[in-house]
């Protein structure tokens, strides 16, 4: 089996050290961070990483015993050659960082989310992978995990008959959260694009001066897709999503412990309610060793990743016409976006 070299732009917490984080949070499922999947995949070498601080260069050398270190990313794409490049820097530079690794010659990228700040920059992304046939994958983990992916079968299954609505439970910001709850309900609704968007910020009233904002806001949002499934998302609640079918529900609470199906049961002649049904307990693997092994099905067969930028620069247009319909005092907003280069800033 071939073995793939990886390296990682931006040393911090998801890149080395997230994993300690989470060692007590059921929720996430270890290895988390792209260097500890690197270890437990005997397909991925970490062989390099960059990062401009001299102590996150040498904490990293230190806990993974790499010693390829760089200050310039493009500097260790050229030095190191590697086949996959994981971009862990923060949100301002996904874009940017996504185009130049692009143009450097790397075929399989692992970018950090939201893959940028503003159509303008998502569009770059979007053309340059296209144009260099990259594979790219995107850090909305849920897609990757193997309880929603567990879900998706079975509602691809028809098991809650034909598909109607999707609900999302969690206060959250818009680019650094929403991004993956409105990842999260495309993937177990099918994928399908969006036609309308409507959405508010948080705090009400909040004001975006000169088609930017400086910070992520919370905000909540509707969705309409072309399909004429919609979802929505309530601010409150713990990372709960519900999808609703003709024929029954698939349910999951406190960020993916508790599963529920719910199918329609004739009780008697006029009262048919969606009662629990059995349903198997999921299976639980890490969602970053998935998402980084797609990369590489992707690459070896030829089909898409199922992250692929296509969905990433949708998803990322979807959060930034929630913005957009906030500064149109709510309106409903007609997807592609007119406004590319509103601007929102995020971590
Ligand atoms: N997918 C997930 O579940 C998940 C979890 C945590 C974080 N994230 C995302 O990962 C990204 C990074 O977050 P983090 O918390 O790991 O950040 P962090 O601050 O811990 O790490 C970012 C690193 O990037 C480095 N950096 C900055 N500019 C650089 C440059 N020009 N070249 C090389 N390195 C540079 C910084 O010095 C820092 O070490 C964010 O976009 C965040 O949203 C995703």
């Amino acid at each position: 089996m071939k073995k793939y070299r990886l390296a990682i732009v931006g040393l911090g917490r998801m890149a080395s050290t997230i994993d300690q984080e989470v060692i007590n949070y059921p929720p996430v499922k270890l290895p988390y961070s792209v260097a500890a999947s690197c270890q437990e995949t005997d397909r991925i070498e970490l062989v390099a990483g960059a990062d401009i601080l001299l102590e996150k260069r040498s904490a990293f050398s230190n806990k993974w015993g790499i010693h390829a270190l760089y200050q310039d990313y493009l500097e260790m794409i050229v030095q190191e050659e590697p086949d996959i490049v994981a971009i862990c820097t923060k949100g301002e530079l996904h874009a940017e960082m996504a185009v130049q690794v692009v143009e450097s010659g790397v075929k399989m990228i692992y970018l950090e989310k939201a893959i940028a700040c503003s159509m303008d920059e998502a569009d770059k992304v979007l053309e340059a992978c296209r144009e260099n046939g990259v594979f790219l994958n995107t850090g909305v983990l849920r897609r990757f995990d193997s309880r929603y992916q567990q879900a998706k079968k079975w509602i691809d299954q028809g098991e809650i008959g034909d598909l109607q609505y999707g609900v999302h439970y969690a206060a959250t910001s818009l680019l650094h959260g929403h991004i993956h709850s409105v990842d999260t309900l495309m993937y177990l609704m099918g994928d399908s694009w969006a036609t309308r968007v409507r959405g508010d910020l948080r705090p009400h009233g909040l004001l975006i001066e000169d088609n930017r904002l400086d910070s992520d806001p919370s905000s909540t949002y509707q969705i309409v897709f072309e399909n004429g499934l919609e979802a929505t998302t309530i601010p409150v609640g713990n990372w709960d999503f519900e999808i609703f079918g003709t024929e029954g529900a698939i349910k999951s609470s406190n960020n993916g412990m508790n599963w529920q199906l719910q199918q329609k049961t004739q009780v008697t002649d006029r009262y048919t309610p969606f009662l629990d049904v059995e349903y198997p307990d999921p299976v639980h693997h890490s969602a970053t060793i998935f998402c980084l092994e797609d990369l590489i099905d992707a690459l070896e067969t030829g089909c898409q990743t199922l992250g692929d930028i296509g969905i990433a620069h949708h998803a990322t247009e979807i959060c930034l016409a929630v913005a957009e319909s906030h500064r149109q005092d709510g309106s409903w907003i007609d997807l592609p976006l007119k406004n590319r280069s509103l601007y929102i800033y995020h971590v």
